[in-house]
């Protein structure tokens, strides 16, 4: 049979160059091999304060975006989290095989608790629990995923396993896949962070959106070190090294090409470099979230068609869990 791929991605900011290395890019990828399922996962975002109409135009904007990135809502089922309810209702069930203990150890939620000391709210949170149920209701195999969401995967595999333990085989247990490199791309600004579509420093990370001229800004402006070599050397020279991984991303070379590519031509070559090979990767995702964009029934047609697709699968998994717990099934409608 065909593995299952599950995988999501909030509508918390514009996506950067490091959702679509991290993961947008193996999204794309593993669509021929795989049975994919794809989500914006709007309920999510709502762990934060976001203005309503920014928060649905955003969701839109980043289906759009999904395709745009060679998403194929044919092949692939592309769905808006907040289209299919059971993704509330198995995380209320799974809420009760997740242990408080667990979640307070979760470095998400510490981070976040962080920088938004006003706003701790209790989805912030059962956030991982949700994620869980993002993934088990569809059976998934694996969650391509980048470095930061390791762990929130590795809670859903324990939740799974929990679960099994009581009731017997009811979910598959998922695997993370992380790309190799791409899997963690730096601030422009503080590469001792990740690059963040949340970030308030518009200058700490390339947005899928940015102008050709505003991502060859921030290129050129990105903190490297006093000194001139272009060389991969992740701890003593960061930026530098964060920027090559990049260029290697965008042209599909080496660190070691890019290394020798550069050699002896400073930082003033290399930053507009790395501008122009992320511009030529940007281009034509630009160019088509617009004509997706322009085409407001036909998005709507797809987000319905996806969640539909969606939500049988999600039901299947639903029932069976409910059986399994011992909800009264009767009258279910
Ligand atoms: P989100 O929206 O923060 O990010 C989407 C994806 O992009 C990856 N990513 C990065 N990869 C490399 N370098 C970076 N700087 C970088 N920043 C982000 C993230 O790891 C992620 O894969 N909780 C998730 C969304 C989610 C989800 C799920 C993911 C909800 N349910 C179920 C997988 C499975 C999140 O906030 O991703």
């Amino acid at each position: 049979m065909t593995k299952r791929v599950f995988s999501g991605i909030q509508p918390s900011g514009i996506p950067t160059l490091g959702n679509y290395f991290g993961a947008l890019r193996s999204w794309k990828a593993m669509q021929d091999e795989y049975d994919c399922v794809y989500s914006v996962v709007d309920l999510h975002a709502l762990t934060q304060r976001f203005d309503p109409d920014v928060l649905r135009s955003r969701t839109r904007y980043l289906y759009a975006l999904l395709l745009a990135a060679g998403i194929d809502a044919k092949k692939s089922a592309v769905f808006v989290q907040s289209h299919v309810p059971q993704h509330c209702e198995l995380t209320w069930i799974l809420n009760c095989y997740t242990m408080f203990g667990e979640l307070s150890r979760m470095t998400q939620f510490k981070d976040k608790s962080q920088k938004q000391p006003e706003n701790i709210n209790a989805g912030l949170f059962d956030y991982p629990v949700l994620m869980a149920a993002d993934i088990l209701l569809y059976d998934s195999d694996a969650v391509p995923v980048g470095q930061d969401q390791k762990q929130h995967v590795e809670i859903a595999r324990d939740i799974a396993e929990r679960f099994n333990s009581v009731y017997g085989g009811i979910f598959i247990i998922p695997q993370p896949m992380i790309p190799k490199i791409g899997g963690k791309v730096l601030s422009l600004l503080d590469p001792s962070r990740k690059m963040d579509k949340s970030d308030p420093l518009p200058g700490a990370y390339l947005s899928l959106a940015d102008s050709p001229d505003e991502i060859m800004k921030k290129c050129k402006r990105a903190v490297t070190d006093s000194g001139a070599e272009v060389r991969f050397d992740p701890v003593g020279k960061p930026g530098v090294s964060n920027l090559i991984g990049i260029y290697a991303l965008c042209t599909g070379k080496t660190t070691q090409d890019v290394e020798k590519e550069f050699e002896g031509k400073g930082y003033g070559v290399f930053k507009p470099a790395v501008g122009e090979a992320v511009n030529a990767v940007l281009d034509p995702i630009r160019r088509d979230v617009d004509v997706y964009l322009s085409d407001g029934s036909q998005l709507d047609a797809l987000m319905r068609e996806g969640a539909l697709r969606a939500k049988a699968v999600a039901e299947k998994t639903l029932t069976r869990v409910r059986r399994a717990v011992g909800l009264a099934e009767s009258a279910h409608v």
